[in-house]
């Protein structure tokens, strides 16, 4: 322990990974509140049952690609109140419907009144054969902060519940090495980064589920070339941004790294085990050298450029269509609004998306 380890006001300051961990996920965490995700921000599936309908094409391309399995699976990780799962079976044809069976899986309850047919679980099936989805789950898997001190050795960032800072020991191990290889911080004091190794061992565990198909991860990303120089960790509160502090009063997300998220599934590291059983981050033993199943490269794309392969333009509906039948230039004119919202510069279009396929080729050329 350094002095930083107690706050002024008396307060235990630990690493941000665990003071995150405790204040999201901990008994009285931000997102076992009732109110879930959709309380306090947008994502794209608030934003427009069209994702959910775009997601739905993207299952039936899976499909098609698993050669049209007998039973078919949709899994939602990180999945909030539910909301896409439902949205994605409601949309899908019924020849696909009849085969598709949806999960839900979140750290927090069932909420009440949920369709059904929609399968509640904390962690993903063992074994699934069609998309797992993840929108807008790996930023809230907490990570470490590392911030560059007056002698330009990057130390980890201690935190109390109040948000105030010190600089405990110097960054070491395995942490050390991800900072290295994914995010070198110059000798320059006041520089920051977070550490995405639990992130790159969380979707390695998460693509060990899959035994065919493809898993998808959206999210706020960035890449080696474009690396923020103090980091993005922040806060969220009844729609506002704020300053993150770890006392299960906001949400605490920072981008993600997702070039080394991609990297996770095929690096000796990481890779899923002969055995395809799955490993659960960070703790598991590693796979000796030259035993691990790597998988075909991931490839990395913007929502945009996804969502346009999935026939989500959002072009205006033709002039004529206003005096032919006005209700439904209307309706189309709503839509094309909510497309752009989904594929905006700047905004949701931006996010990155990460495409593992497992079994199949890419069902998204
Ligand atoms: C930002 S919200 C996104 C919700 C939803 N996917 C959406 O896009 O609206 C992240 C969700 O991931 C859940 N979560 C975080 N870690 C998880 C884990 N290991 N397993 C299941 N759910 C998790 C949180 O409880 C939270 O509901």
């Amino acid at each position: 322990m350094t002095d930083g380890a107690r706050s002024k006001g008396g307060g235990e300051r630990r690493g941000w990974r665990a003071a995150t961990q405790e204040a999201l996920y901990g008994p009285d965490g931000f997102y076992r509140r009732p109110e879930g995700p959709a309380g306090h921000f947008r994502t794209s599936v608030h934003a427009s049952p069209l994702f959910a309908h775009a997601i739905a094409r993207l299952l039936c391309r899976v499909d098609e690609a698993l050669g049209r399995p007998r039973t078919l699976d949709f899994v939602d990780l990180g999945a909030g109140h539910g909301e896409l799962v439902g949205g994605v079976l409601a949309a899908l044809p019924a020849d696909v419907a009849a085969r598709a069976r949806g999960y839900a899986v979140e750290l927090a309850g069932r909420p009440d009144g949920l369709d059904e047919r929609i399968t509640w679980l904390s962690e993903p099936p063992r074994e699934i054969t069609g998309l797992l989805f993840a929108n807008e789950w790996l930023d809230n898997v907490p990570v470490d902060v590392a911030e560059v001190d007056p002698a330009g050795v990057p130390r980890l960032v201690l935190v109390a519940a109040d948000g105030t800072e010190a600089l405990g020991e110097p960054v070491s191990g395995a942490e050390a090495d991800w900072l290295a290889r994914w995010w070198p911080l110059p000798a320059e004091e006041g520089l920051r980064a977070e550490i995405g190794l639990p992130r790159d061992l969380a979707w390695a565990a998460a693509v060990d589920r899959v035994a065919r198909g493809l898993a998808v991860a959206v999210d706020y990303a960035h890449t080696a070339d474009a690396r923020p120089p103090f980091g993005t960790l922040t806060g969220f509160r009844e729609g506002r941004e704020t300053a993150p502090a770890p006392d299960g009063s906001c949400d605490i997300t920072a981008h993600v790294a997702l070039d080394a998220c991609a990297a996770a599934c095929t690096s000796a590291d990481t890779a899923r085990t002969p055995s395809g059983t799955a490993r659960t981050a960070p703790d598991h033993a590693r796979t000796p050298p030259g035993t691990a199943c790597a998988l075909p490269a991931a490839r990395l794309l913007t929502q945009r450029a996804a969502l346009h392969t999935l026939e989500l333009t959002g072009a205006r509906p033709p002039l004529a269509l206003a005096s032919k039948d006005p209700s439904a230039y209307v309706r189309a004119l709503a839509s094309t609004g909510e497309a752009a919202e989904l594929t905006a510069s700047g905004g949701l279009g931006d996010f990155g998306w990460l495409l593992q396929p497992v079994g199949i080729a890419d069902p998204l050329p």
